[in-house]
């Protein structure tokens, strides 16, 4: 049996594999353009939903590159925002001087993204700091963050997928997808 036929009959693809691979190797080249000159990227990849794009990314980067990793939550086992970001992990090296990109796989309403950015702030004072995100739900928004790098915008939808999950499900899958709420899970 697939992995395919195990998954529920409402689960539908929004972004496919292909589509995301292109996306990610126009971020990718963009990105190498802009840091031609870097000493060494750090990406710093917000665990766990990043995980996947970071590593694909950092696959299609030519620059010299750091990889680090640190991991927050903010969603619990819910499809919505608890509004209480949790450090789980924030143990990073010392960034001052250093270009600084930030991998995260979604921003939806900005409080991940603006309690990390405060956080680093406060400790380092990078030479630059840029964000990269894979989805953009722009219409949840509830904290203004510049984002520079961006796959893709998406409804105010529940995404997963690619990194993302649904209590722990489905970050293994190679594309994103959505739930049909109009149609019945298995
Ligand atoms: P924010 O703090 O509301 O911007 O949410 C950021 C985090 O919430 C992301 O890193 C994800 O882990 C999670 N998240 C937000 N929207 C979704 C979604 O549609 N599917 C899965 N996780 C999501």
């Amino acid at each position: 049996m697939t992995t395919e036929t195990m998954l529920p009959a409402n689960l539908k693809t929004l972004i496919s594999e292909e589509q995301l691979q292109q996306r990610i190797q126009e971020l990718a080249d963009e990105i190498n353009r802009t840091y031609r000159d870097t000493e060494a990227l750090y990406l710093v990849c917000i665990l766990k939903g990043g995980f996947m794009f970071c590593s694909d990314l950092a696959k299609k980067l030519t620059i010299p590159c750091q990889v680090e990793f640190i991991r927050l939550s903010s969603y619990g086992n819910q499809q919505k925002s608890s509004g209480v970001v949790k450090p789980v992990d924030l143990t990073l090296p010392n960034l001052n001087g250093k270009d600084v990109l930030l991998i995260e796989d979604i921003i939806d309403t900005g409080l991940t993204l603006d309690f990390f950015m405060e956080y680093l702030a406060s400790l380092h004072t990078p030479k630059s700091i840029r964000l990269a995100v894979l989805l953009d739900k722009k219409e949840a928004r509830q904290r203004h963050v510049e984002t520079h790098y961006v796959g893709f915008e998406v409804g105010n939808q529940y995404v997963v997928g690619y990194g993302l999950d649904d209590q722990g499900l489905y970050r293994n899958l190679p594309y994103i997808a959505y739930f049909d709420l109009d149609e019945a899970a298995r």
